[in-house]
């Protein structure tokens, strides 16, 4: 058991290590659609000034990335989230000022969240860039395929819009479900351990807590009482599930390959996929 936890804590320093990969690919991706030089856009169209963040969590690129000022940045996540984020800001951001427009806005985006955007200000006449970064396996299925639904129905015809969102395949979501059932079955035959100690997926999400992505875990075991693995959906083919809701697959980067590499891997992970697409 404690060679089993040492593992899981090992992979998942790993995993944290590849996160600054994946949150500058989705940079690179964002700043490239708001100067017009991402795949789909039009010489003659104006720019996109609308972006929008699903499950936006800790998310500081307001404050990093100097966009233009009238970009407007709409960050969606849990409520419980959205109040650390803020607590946070209040506290040890005081002093500083986003580059853009920011809006925070707490939505669970299982219910109308399309709602909770609208009345925030988000116009879904203009194009808008949206990210979903680290999202999509922490939702079911259905979920997923609703959320792209709303995001379709949000941009408008005629005029491209483009979201870059990570994925991931299906062998690692089994993967990580036969861990889960068979470490929570080892702790009901008597391990003498804790549920929660002994289960590798729980040590995840504890180490994880720790780095950036801290809130994402705590806002998800508060906003429901359910045990959960941490990932719980994946595919292995986002283009056949991204075409039927409107989005137009335009890339996709395993992490390390040499687009979502950055010097940092020898080899790609084949299992996290960045998806770029286009809609309109
Ligand atoms: C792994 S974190 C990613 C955070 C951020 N995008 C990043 O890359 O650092 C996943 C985020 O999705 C949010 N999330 C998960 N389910 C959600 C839901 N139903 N509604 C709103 N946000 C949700 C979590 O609260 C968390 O902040």
């Amino acid at each position: 058991m404690a060679a089993q936890r040492e593992k899981a804590k090992a992979s998942t320093v790993d995993q944290l290590s590849r996160i600054p990969v994946r949150t500058r690919y989705f940079d690179d991706f964002l700043l490239r659609c708001l100067q017009g030089k991402e795949q789909g856009a039009a010489s003659n169209e104006p720019l996109p000034r609308q972006v929008v963040l699903l499950g936006a969590g800790l998310d500081m690129r307001a404050y990093r990335l100097r966009v233009p000022r009238e970009v407007a940045f709409y960050e969606l996540d849990l409520p419980v989230v959205m109040e650390y984020k803020l607590k946070i800001l209040r506290s040890e951001f005081a002093d500083r000022k986003p580059y853009c427009v920011v809006k925070y806005v707490p939505s669970d985006l299982c219910k109308d969240w399309k709602r909770d955007l609208l009345a925030a200000g988000f116009n879904p006449r203009q194009s808008s860039v949206w990210l979903l970064e680290g999202l999509t396996y922490y939702l079911d299925e259905a979920t997923c395929r609703r959320l792209f639904q709303d995001m379709r129905s949000l941009t408008p015809a005629g005029r491209a819009s483009w979201m870059c969102a990570s994925f991931v395949k299906e062998a690692l979501v089994r993967k990580l479900r036969a861990q889960s059932s068979s470490s929570s079955s080892a702790t009901s035959r008597g391990s003498g351990e804790s549920s929660e100690s002994a289960r590798p997926i729980a040590d995840a999400q504890r180490l994880s807590r720790q780095a950036s992505e801290n809130a994402a875990g705590a806002a998800l075991r508060t906003s429901s009482s359910r045990k959960w693995p941490p990932f719980v959906f994946g595919t292995d083919d986002p283009e056949k599930f991204l075409k039927p809701l409107g989005f137009y697959v335009t890339s996709v980067a395993c992490l390390g390959d040499a687009e979502a590499n950055y010097g940092r891997f020898a080899a790609p992970f084949r299992h996290t996929m960045y998806v770029t697409a286009f809609a309109g």
